[in-house]
């Protein structure tokens, strides 16, 4: 078999064999498929596209690839969520202290931000100290110990799915739906859980521009899952704006926090918590109605203790629990500038794709996986959608280490908004769930 007779037959748009995906990610692995071969295949699949039965084996090959973690009997109750990628989207840091309390064990495993979008890890290590770096065998033991480990992706997990998205990454083939859907599945394999829950975002801020895509890629996912055995709800969420209020890493720690000590800044992150939280409790069977789940989980916030574990998480993971109570103990920028509305009506849109690349040129993010990233920056959003504002409200506050990128970002987040005279309606953040049992 040879690596130039498959990127032949996938630019024919002929369908591979089970053998030839096992000899294309044997050969990745072992190097003997130089980079180049790989990308031109990768192009072929991103224009010919690969059929469901490719998308599972190569899913399969990719989990083979490295370790499987085994949680032994907690294995049946264990929770992960994923996300698609977005901007603003904390929901993660919300989510897994308020799972891990209601009793649920969680064990996440989260990427680092790639191209426009964030990641969970880079917001996690704007905490002084938080060690993101775990060992499988640490993760294991702290959810034994408290109930939740986040960590992120380790070498030893989906080391194909690794190789695949750096080269996707500059080659311009992150966005083909099969390899999407096989990396994110075979990396919730691989993580160990038996419930996943995958939120499949689309919007300007996302990688799928329409709910159709969306839809299709979720469908995609959940039949993989079923494939492979395990139970797998992908909820369809809007990414047509920020979510939430702040964009930027320690912003967003911040704004978790006060969603967990009970303060919603923003509804849009209560709707997409409570509701992915009460997902994961009726999928491991405590609550029979999406009512009772919810209402469990608010008295769970209320009270105080989705807050206490996720002073537990940190403290576990070596993280300064003090940012908790004082959040000047975040690296703070050197300004903060409040922009102002220039006119009255209401917010209609916030371009979430523009905020975030006025967040990447203040240093939020990064273009390449090596580069280092300013913590303390980012954009507050003070009017969201649907808030009416006065000519001299103020809009918008962009958080910064630089006078420059100041002016840059402000550009991008001025075309971001856009006001007009009209109350927009108000959309639910979920277009739809897909779950096996009713596909
Ligand atoms: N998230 C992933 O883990 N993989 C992709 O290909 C896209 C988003």
């Amino acid at each position: 078999m040879r690596i130039v007779d498959l990127i032949e037959k996938k630019k024919n748009g002929e369908c591979h064999t089970r053998q030839e995906i096992k000899f294309l990610i044997e050969s990745l692995m072992d190097g003997s498929a130089p980079d180049y071969q790989i990308s031109a295949w990768l192009m072929a699949v991103y224009f010919k596209g690969l059929v469901e039965e490719e998308t599972v084996w190569l899913t399969e090959e990719m989990i083979k690839s490295g370790e499987v973690i085994d949680f032994g009997v907690l294995a049946d109750s264990i929770v992960d969520k994923h996300s698609t990628g977005g901007v603003g989207d904390k929901v993660t840091i919300t989510l897994i202290p308020l799972l891990a309390a209601a009793g649920i064990p969680v064990a996440k495993l989260s990427g680092k931000g790639l191209g426009h979008t964030g990641g969970t890890i880079d917001k996690l290590e704007s905490i002084p100290g938080f060690n993101t770096r775990l060992s499988i065998e640490d993760l294991i033991k702290q959810v034994n110990q408290i109930n939740v480990a986040i960590a992120s992706q380790t070498q030893n997990l989906t080391p194909a799915d690794g190789k695949l998205y750096a080269l996707r990454d500059v080659t311009a083939t992150v966005n083909s739906m099969p390899l999407i859907a096989s990396s994110v599945v075979s990396k919730k394999i691989a993580s160990g859980a038996k419930n996943i829950i995958l939120d499949v975002k689309y919007g300007s801020g996302a990688f799928m521009k329409t709910p159709e895509n969306a839809i299709e890629l979720s469908k995609l996912m959940v039949n993989i899952g079923k494939q492979l055995n395990k139970s797998i709800t992908a909820v369809v969420t809007s990414m047509e704006e920020p979510l939430g209020r702040a964009v930027g890493n320690s912003l967003e720690i911040i704004e978790s926090i006060e969603f967990l000590k009970g303060h919603i800044t923003s509804g849009d992150i209560a709707e997409l918590t409570y509701s992915f939280a009460s997902i994961a409790l009726l999928q491991v069977g405590m609550f029979e109605t999406e009512d009772e789940a919810k209402k469990y989980l608010k008295d769970i916030v209320s009270s105080g203790k989705a807050l206490e574990k996720f002073r537990e998480l940190v403290v576990a993971q070596g993280g300064d629990v003090e940012v908790i109570d004082n959040y000047d103990k975040f690296d703070l920028p050197m300004y903060k500038v409040e922009y102002e509305s220039k006119k009255d009506g209401y917010v209609n849109n916030i371009d979430a794709y523009k905020i975030a690349y006025a967040c990447k040129l203040l240093g939020a993010g990064r273009d390449k996986k090596t580069d280092p990233i300013d913590y303390s920056v980012g954009v507050y959003i003070n009017k969201k959608s649907g808030e009416g504002v006065h000519k001299g409200d103020i809009l918008y506050t962009i958080y910064s280490n630089d006078h420059e990128k100041t002016k840059h970002a402000q550009k991008y987040c001025d075309e971001a908004f856009s006001i007009n005279s009209n109350k927009p309606s108000h959309n639910n953040m979920i277009y739809k769930i897909i779950s096996a049992e009713e596909d």
